[in-house]
């Protein structure tokens, strides 16, 4: 097996969790942290060892032996350029969502993906859930036979929401419900969205960030199958970035509630009341073990490249999901349901990245 080189822009959050992931990994031989907070940089240095440091991101594009790029940077106006930047430098990309902040940014994306045979995925790490999981396979093996509805309704903490809210302008059917438009729509796949209805609230963020606290989406599938979307960030404090996710999925020979609210753990202490431990979207590190997604989402990556597989989430996939929630968003301004032409969906084409398309990492380095 041949060790991968990877760099990783961004070592905040998300970043951190995903540096401390590739240090503890064997397809990782070397590991390129790029990171503007030098205090930050020190840290996340500290943990996990890397080969090399930069406060200049530029620097892992150009070492010629990276053979990966994970971009965890924000605010998320650099996620195009950055990715951009790392494709054309002929780096597999491995992208937070969202993909791009315009449609036109990400057709970029993936054609220069496409043309130069390099794998381009999206961070929707919610996929790597256990339960999400659960929830895919039993539509799979037809278990639950074919999906007719669906709801997910997600919250998390107001410190998240100020977070969020304090560097972009993006609502939260971008930022949260994001996550489960990618999920529903992989499930009811191959039926693809037709109209969107949203309805926001601006109650609270509204006076500090100028963002809704909430928004409630429909979506239209082409078959007339429809599912609902509520997605949030004004809970108050439960545990740092507590988030709480509730699923039904229904079909045609049964359903399926997954409770991801993380009430199943309680702690209890003087200092702090009651909290809801390990209740992260990405989770967090207990110990020995990893309690949530973004663990295996990064291993899958490390293995798509070292194995030159194509990743779960393509871009295309990441592509609709954006068509649907800024079709949410103008929805919610303009207080009526958006149509999604056929024409303006990716085309139902196989995926041009095979295997063999995909640029050998051993061919890369020699
Ligand atoms: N999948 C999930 O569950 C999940 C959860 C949270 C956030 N996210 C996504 O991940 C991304 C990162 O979120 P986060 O909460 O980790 O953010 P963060 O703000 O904690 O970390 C981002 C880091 O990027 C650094 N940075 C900014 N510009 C840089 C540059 N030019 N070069 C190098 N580093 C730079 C910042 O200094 C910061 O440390 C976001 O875009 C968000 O959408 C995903």
């Amino acid at each position: 097996m041949t060790a991968l080189n990877v760099g990783i822009i961004g070592t905040g959050w998300c970043g951190g969790i995903r540096a401390e992931v590739c240090a503890a990994s064997p397809y990782v031989g070397a590991l390129h942290l790029a990171e503007i907070k030098e205090a930050r940089l020190r840290e996340v240095a500290d943990k996990t060892k890397p080969a090399t440091v930069t406060t200049d991101y530029r620097t892992l594009l150009e070492n010629q032996n990276i053979d990966a790029i994970i971009i965890s940077a924000t605010p998320e106006t650099t996620h195009y350029p950055m990715a951009k930047e790392s494709l054309l430098a002929g780096k597999h990309v491995f992208l937070e969502k969202p993909i791009a902040l315009e449609l036109s940014e990400a057709d970029e994306l993936i054609d220069i993906s496409h043309s130069k045979g390099l794998l381009f995925t999206i961070g929707y790490s919610q996929r790597f859930n256990p339960k999400f999981a659960y929830v895919k396979r039993a539509i799979d093996d037809g278990t639950i036979g074919q999906p007719v509805s669906a709801l997910v309704s997600r919250h998390i903490t107001r410190n998240l929401g100020n977070k969020i809210g304090g560097r972009i302008k993006l609502s939260p059917a971008a930022m949260e419900a994001t996550h489960d438009i990618d999920f529903v729509l992989w499930c009811f796949a191959p039926r693809r969205p037709v109209r969107v209805y949203a309805q926001e609230v601006r109650k609270i963020m509204q006076p500090v960030h100028g963002v809704p606290d909430c928004v409630w989406i429909i979506v239209t599938l082409d078959d007339g199958c429809a599912f609902t979307i509520g997605a949030g960030w004004v809970l108050p404090p439960a545990y740092p970035n507590f988030s709480s996710t509730w699923i039904e999925m229904v079909g045609t020979e049964g359903a399926i509630m997954v409770d991801d609210t993380h009430r199943d753990v309680t702690l209890n202490t003087m200092k702090r009341g009651i909290e809801f431990p390990i209740s992260t979207m990405p989770g967090e590190k207990v110990a020995h073990v990893y309690a949530g997604p973004m663990e295996a989402e990064t291993i899958h990556f490390l293995e798509c490249v070292a194995l030159n597989r194509q990743p779960l989430v393509t871009p295309e996939h990441a592509r609709m999901v954006m068509q649907v929630y800024q079709a949410a968003d103008k929805s919610a301004e303009e207080g009526r349901p958006i149509d999604i032409l056929p024409s303006e969906l990716p085309s139902r084409r196989p995926l041009p990245r095979q295997a063999d398309s995909i640029k050998s990492v051993t061919a890369d380095r020699s």
